[in-house]
């Protein structure tokens, strides 16, 4: 494939630094953050082969999940990716600063609790001109900061530089609109072809050992060239995972894994599409109020033209309807799905609930912040020392007086934490098919954000063989209660984008909801929880939010809890 010259090395420092010279002559630094272990290779030369060579041996997919993962793909298709026109200039993409939203006026003339709110969103370039494809990657939210409420929007894209968000409306008293343009429909094509071009953007590395012997080899799902590969597929799922072969050690003595690195390669205007403070993550203004006054439903009932049927959707076409799974109250998360959210606010509520319960966390490191958070708030909770690292796991806490076993274990590859043991390198669904399950067993899912650089169907076969776990275990024990979380949007930066973007985020939490349909699962929509709140989206949600999600788990657990 031929690259323009312009193209150049991405790379970012942070955190403190350790210079490694490693064997194959490239230098890398390592950087040792809480997180991630950051990575700037500075080599320039190799990249149009290096990009042209990668493969990616999803393609083993067997002919009945190709057949998901291509359903699936028409399921998450964005709008209009457009190719990328090769003299692209910035002051012809999307412009948050020269766009605006309108709200709505409503038919009736006013707004009541029960009925829908609709916005207006148009977009423009930089010059002002009205963009006429669509997309934009928006987010929507109304909300009330004095009563501590708000609740995310849905977007539909009329393909044509317009948007409408529809909000449905759940409380009484004043309700603010906030538009966001997370990404214009360019950078959502940038993030689209780098997935395709260079899904080993982010990657990884082993260290074999045998005596005092020892040698490093990068490793991936996608890797590039015809060197010779350790393959470790896993036996009984078929995940697939590869080293290239150390020179002089087997492939049997492998024995660490941890995230190497991050290396990209774009075109300046291209790394000009995701600039803070001008087109990531950036308000777009109202071009008139942005706020509106919500009535009670009472004065809807009492109005002269009431009109049977009731109809709450004050005139809103029927095809634009918002969905929420819940909203914010006085700060409290009240689900819409038929779930009563019960507020644990004592230590003594809590762990009555878990009486007797074991709960096993597997995940990310969004799955190992519930586990931080009950360590925390549970001093009868006492955290065996399993000697594991606090990014890595695995842990294990107990309550002997109330019974209470929780436990924490990060999933498999590609797992972007530092120094994981081989030994602990586990994929859920063979975890999973180690829990005998039960009334009392609660198993927690949170797998979503390491899987963001590569193909989608990476990610659709890990969750189709979590799914096929989760099935096993519920016809083993139907009694035992599973809990996914969604992903969440985060803080974006350049960086955070290229590998994390909220974007690559979205489309992954729609798989997950569509795998997950149809199995007797419950969901904690961290997404629409993270949204909806005022706070700002961060990765690792901060603790208001996470109580939140942790009264959702507990109300799962505990559905009956009263007045607690
Ligand atoms: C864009 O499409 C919507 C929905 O079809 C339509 O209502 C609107 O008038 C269109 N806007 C423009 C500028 O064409
Ligand atoms: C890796 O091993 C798996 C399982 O044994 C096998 O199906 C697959 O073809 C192998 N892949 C390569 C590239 O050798
Ligand atoms: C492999 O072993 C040879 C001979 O002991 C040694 O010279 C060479 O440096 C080793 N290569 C690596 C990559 O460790
Ligand atoms: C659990 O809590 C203990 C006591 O506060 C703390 O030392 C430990 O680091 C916590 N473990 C995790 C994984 O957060």
């Amino acid at each position: 494939m031929m690259r323009p010259p312009a193209w150049r090395a991405f790379c970012c420092l942070k955190f403190r630094v350790i210079y490694l010279l490693l064997t194959l002559n490239v230098i890398i630094l390592l950087l040792y953050g809480d997180n991630y272990l950051r990575t700037c290779e500075v080599t320039k030369a190799k990249l149009t082969n290096s990009i042209a060579k990668t493969s990616c041996s999803f393609h083993s997919l067997s002919p009945k999940e190709a057949q998901v993962a291509n359903s699936l793909k028409r399921l998450i298709a964005w709008p209009e990716t457009l190719s990328l026109p090769p003299h692209l200039s910035l002051s012809d993409t999307s412009d948050p600063a020269h766009s605006t939203f309108t709200v709505l006026p409503n038919e009736r003339g006013s707004w009541f609790v029960g009925g829908q709110l609709e916005v207006l969103i148009k977009m423009s370039d930089f010059h002002g001109r009205p963009k006429t494809s669509g997309g934009d990657f928006l987010l929507a939210r109304l909300h009330n900061p004095t009563l501590n409420a708000g609740v995310a929007g849905r977007v539909f894209d009329h393909r044509n530089g317009s948007y409408t968000a529809v909000f449905p409306l759940l409380w009484e008293g004043s309700a603010h609109v906030e538009v966001t343009l997370v990404h214009p429909s360019e950078g959502v094509a940038v993030l689209e072809k780098l997935t395709q071009e260079q899904p080993d953007r982010i990657y990884f590395r082993s260290l074999f050992r045998l005596g005092s012997a020892h040698e490093m080899t990068t490793c991936n799902i996608c890797l590039r060239s015809s060197q010779r590969l350790c393959n470790y597929t896993d036996l009984s799922t078929g995940e697939p995972w590869f080293c290239y072969k150390p020179k002089n050690l087997s492939c049997d003595a492998r024995i660490s894994h941890a995230k190497a690195g991050f290396r990209v390669y774009l075109r300046p205007v291209e790394e000009k599409l995701f600039q803070s403070a001008v087109n990531l993550k950036v308000f777009i203004p109202a071009s008139g109020p942005a706020h509106i006054q919500v009535r009670s439903q009472f004065d809807y009932f009492y109005r002269s033209d009431f009109n049977f049927p009731w109809d709450f959707s004050g005139g809103v076409k029927q095809t634009m309807q918002s969905s929420p799974s819940g909203y914010y109250y006085q700060g409290a998360w009240r689900s819409l799905d038929g779930t009563t959210v019960h507020q644990f606010n004592t230590i003594t509520a809590i762990s009555q609930c878990l009486k007797n319960k074991a709960l096993h966390l597997y995940g990310d490191s969004t799955i190992r912040q519930w586990f931080e958070y009950l360590n925390q708030s549970l001093p009868d909770l006492k955290e065996f020392d399993l000697r594991s690292s606090s990014q890595t796991g695995p842990f294990l806490a107990l309550d002997y007086a109330n019974n209470i076993l929780l436990t924490f274990r990060s999933h498999g590859p590609p797992i972007r934490f530092r120094i994981i043991p081989i030994s602990n390198l586990h994929y859920i669904a063979n975890e999973l098919d180690r829990v005998v399950g039960g009334t009392n067993t609660v198993v927690v899912i949170g797998i979503w954000s390491h899987f963001s650089t590569f193909p989608i169907e990476v990610y659709i076969r890990r969750l189709l063989n979590i799914r096929k776990a989760v099935v096993r275990l519920l016809s083993r024990s139907p009694d035992t209660l599973v809990i996914i979380r969604t992903a969440n949007p985060k803080a974006l930066t350049l960086y955070e984008t290229l590998t994390n973007s909220d974007w690559y985020s979205l489309q992954r939490d729609k798989v997950l909801r569509a795998i997950f349909k149809r199995v007797k699962v419950k969901l904690v929509d961290a997404w629409e929880m993270s949204i909806a709140h005022h706070l700002p989206h961060s990765l690792h949600p901060q603790p208001p939010i996470v109580k939140n999600m942790i009264a959702v788990v507990l109300s799962y657990i505990c559905p009956k809890t009263e007045n607690l």
